[in-house]
């Protein structure tokens, strides 16, 4: 049995979780369980809490999840341990995933979509590769009146040796299976955090002797990716920098609705690494309740889920090559200058499947 937990969340999470869904229905898998739970501001409403314990011990108990997106700008004011973000959050924590791997690659016939140039864009193949369960998210954090009355806001940022060693080997590992380029970005110039980052990385490498390693500054790495993003192979970065970095990415390849993601830890199941799969992008309250969200990186989320937890490559590159059929055959929602909605774009890749 792939027992699989479907958290949607809110916003734009449902209405792509389900195109996603029903393209995994469409496989025709033996034995899928697709078990759902509350998670984010819709869970708070019901439970009182963004991460209900049951839906905690449902993703426990799964082989994997299929996350949707959380967030709710009605729910901004609240304490932060309530927010619906602290659901994502929670979950990369409990579940020990600390490894999230976002890949960003050109799609034939979307380069004028891109915010590049498209002779730039066209050079696009990179993997981010994303630590998750440290750097200053989950550091102390507060607020504070200094002794002449200014409030002030804090957060601790910090990495410890073991924790950027396991995330370099996952870099380093990623290279060796691609181009065997890795890139490792940090802020060395400045931070002290970064200046152990930089050390370890150094020192993993030398298990890697296949591997070319260089380091670059995430401010210099920002332009560099919109100069020329086919310097890129793979990418090492922490929590803050790779969540900023893969947003730009998906505007290099055209839009946000097309970056999918995996989050993995140690844990393996019968079946393959337990992970947690999502849509690079938020709940997208703007566009919210319209059925215009593209649902294309939820559904490329799940691929990556049958690659990573189920040990399914075929029916994984049958998903991958579907979405890019779609996208050459001029499938276009409205963040790719199109008038399709979510159901037709997740309609017109499962007729391609
Ligand atoms: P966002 O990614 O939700 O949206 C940014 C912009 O991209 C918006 O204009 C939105 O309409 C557009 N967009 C996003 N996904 C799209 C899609 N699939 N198709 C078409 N357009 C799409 O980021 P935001 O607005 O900064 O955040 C909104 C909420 O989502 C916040 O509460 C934030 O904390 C949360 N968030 C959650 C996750 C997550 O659950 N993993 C990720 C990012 C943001
Ligand atoms: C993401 C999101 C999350 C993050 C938020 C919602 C906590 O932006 O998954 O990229 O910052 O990691
Ligand atoms: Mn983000």
């Amino acid at each position: 049995m792939m027992r699989i937990a479907v958290l949607a969340g809110d916003g734009i999470g449902p209405e792509v979780t389900d195109e996603a869904v029903r393209v995994l229905e469409a496989l025709d898998l033996p034995d899928l369980a697709l078990l759902h739970g509350a998670v984010g501001a819709a869970a708070w409403r019901e439970h009182g809490h963004p991460l209900p314990p049951a839906t905690l011990d449902l993703a426990r108990g799964s082989d994997a999840v299929l996350f949707g997106a959380v967030g709710d700008p009605a729910c901004d004011h609240l304490e932060r341990h309530l927010r619906p973000e602290q659901a994502v959050l929670g979950l990369r924590a409990q579940l020990g995933l600390f490894a999230n791997l976002r890949p960003a690659t050109t799609f034939a016939g979307l380069e004028d979509m891109s915010a590049l140039r498209p002779e730039i864009a066209r050079q696009i193949d990179l993997l981010i590769v994303r630590e998750l369960n440290g750097d200053v998210y989950f550091g102390d954090k507060g607020t504070r009146t200094t002794d002449d009355g200014r409030r002030e806001g804090w957060d601790m940022m910090s990495y410890a040796e073991d924790e950027v060693r396991r995330i370099a080997h996952v870099g380093f590992r990623a290279a060796r299976g691609r181009s065997k380029h890795l890139t490792s970005v940090d802020k060395a110039n400045v931070l002290e955090t970064s200046q152990l980052w930089r050390d370890v990385v150094i020192e993993v490498a030398a298990e890697y002797p296949d591997i070319t390693l260089d380091h670059l500054y995430v401010d210099n790495a920002a332009m560099q990716m919109v100069k020329s993003p086919g310097q890129f192979d793979v990418i090492v970065t922490g929590n803050l920098f790779g969540d900023i970095l893969s947003d730009q990415a998906s505007m290099c390849v055209g839009s946000i609705g097309l970056l999918a993601s995996a989050s993995l830890g140690q844990r393996q199941t019968g079946h393959g690494t337990f992970g947690l799969y999502e849509p690079i992008h938020g709940s997208a309250p703007d566009i919210a309740g319209q059925g215009k969200a593209n649902p294309m990186a939820a559904i490329l989320s799940a691929a990556m889920m049958l690659r990573h937890s189920f040990g399914l490559d075929v029916q994984a590159m049958r998903i991958e090559a579907a979405v890019g059929q779609a996208l050459a055959d001029g499938i276009r929602g409205g963040d790719l200058g199109g008038t399709l909605g979510t159901a037709a774009v997740g309609a017109a890749v499962r007729e391609r499947l």
